[in-house]
């Protein structure tokens, strides 16, 4: 049996009290005593360990080679990143300083294309740095590290909306599909896809997940399968070409996956194979749900086609935990993300509700009503 702790967090959006946290969930990033440190998930799941970062080059390196991933959790650890990368620059003229912090914020933003969170946390450091009434660089910097820290609890508290908002879409018995990891690990708490998992699980709900494995780096097998088994979940490890088979044998009755962005039609862009699933799960009429907080919504993107999506090292797709499994100098591609258009999600689970079509019209009163509240 899992072990549970009671937590109790009075989040900006909703008083979440009595929600049942598994005490033993990863944590993919810490910031103790003004160190940062991130579980390097390239490690996992044959070891757990935490690496300090201890420069802006180090993190992003770090968020390049997936040490830390998932939309939310890169968004957060480059928050305290840019920190990290401008902490020895204290000497500097205050002009001089936020001239330096912008710098790291861009360097910071080119480590990976594809997930908004990350330009929307770098936006949000650089724009808190504007506005400041900091007079010295080190009340500057104080400053800054609070803002890294108010963005890591408040994506805890998004976990907690999602898990309240998608706990309802679970069912007694159900067969639950997931690709890649939207987990604990791709977040600050809980996970954005998983979130509901978690919680339906703590009320005592008994369901199936089946984690795809999602090649080519395993995030489905390595991170999801490990971190829900680590949680008493259910869970099944599948390879990602048994999707259709598991779907035409009634084994799924639900598809729930994270997001990388998603843009103001709706189009939803994630790991790749996402789209594949999403296509199989309309053909056997699955309902298939996308989950994410609003710091993942981009509505300064119009559809899909827009999205940038990431190019990985053809090595990814030839080599597999060290192993070359394919003819030394075939040709590879490896695009890291796809795009899921909207006439196939079934819903947007969100921290406050859950967005259905026509998503055009109700992501933009979404996010109004957001910025109001
Ligand atoms: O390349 P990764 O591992 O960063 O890709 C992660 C995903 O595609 C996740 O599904 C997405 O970021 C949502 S995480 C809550």
């Amino acid at each position: 049996m899992p072990r549970y702790k009671l937590v109790q967090i009075q989040g900006i959006i909703k008083v979440y009290d009595n929600i049942l946290i598994p005490d033993d969930l990863p944590k993919s990033i810490e910031w103790k005593e003004g160190r940062l440190y991130f579980l390097d998930q390239t490690l996992l799941p044959h070891h757990t360990i935490m690496e300090e970062q201890e420069s802006a080059e180090q993190v992003y390196n770090s968020i390049k080679q997936l040490k830390v991933r998932g939309a939310p959790a890169i968004g957060v650890g480059a928050a305290y990143g840019l920190c990290v990368g401008v902490k020895n620059d204290l000497a500097l003229s205050m002009a001089d300083f936020k001239t330096r912090i912008k710098k790291q914020a861009d360097y910071l933003n080119s480590a990976r294309p594809t997930a908004v969170n990350l330009h929307w946390a770098m936006q949000r450091m650089v724009s808190h740095m504007e506005k400041s009434k900091a007079t010295s660089t080190s009340d500057l910097y104080d400053e800054m590290v609070t803002e890294a820290q108010l963005i890591h609890n408040e994506d805890k508290k998004l976990s907690i909306g999602m898990a309240e908002t998608g706990q309802h879409l679970i069912k007694e018995g159900m067969g639950i599909m997931t690709h890649c990891n939207a987990g604990s690990l791709a977040t600050s708490i809980l996970g954005t896809a998983t979130a509901p998992l978690y919680l339906a699980h703590s009320k005592g709900l008994n369901f199936k997940v089946y984690a795809n494995e999602t090649r080519p780096l395993l995030q489905g097998a390595r991170l999801t399968a490990w971190e829900l088994q680590q949680s008493g979940i259910d869970v099944t490890l599948l390879t990602d070409n048994m999707a259709a088979h598991m779907m035409a044998t009634g084994h799924i009755d639900m598809v729930i996956v994270g997001t990388d962005r998603v843009v103001a039609n709706g189009d939803v862009a994630n790991k790749i194979g996402t789209l594949g699933v999403a296509i199989l799960a309309k053909y056997y009429d699955i309902p298939f749900y996308v989950a994410c907080p609003s710091s993942t919504i981009d509505l300064a993107t119009k559809t899909g086609k827009d999205i940038p999506i990431e190019e990985r090292s053809g090595e990814e797709v030839k080599v597999i935990m060290g192993k070359t499994i394919a003819p030394a100098n075939i040709q590879t591609r490896c695009p890291a993300f796809d795009v899921t258009p909207h006439s196939l999600v079934t819903g947007i689970v969100t921290e406050t509700k859950l967005i259905q079509a026509p998503y055009g019209e109700n992501i933009k009163l979404f996010m109004e009503l957001k910025e109001k509240t």
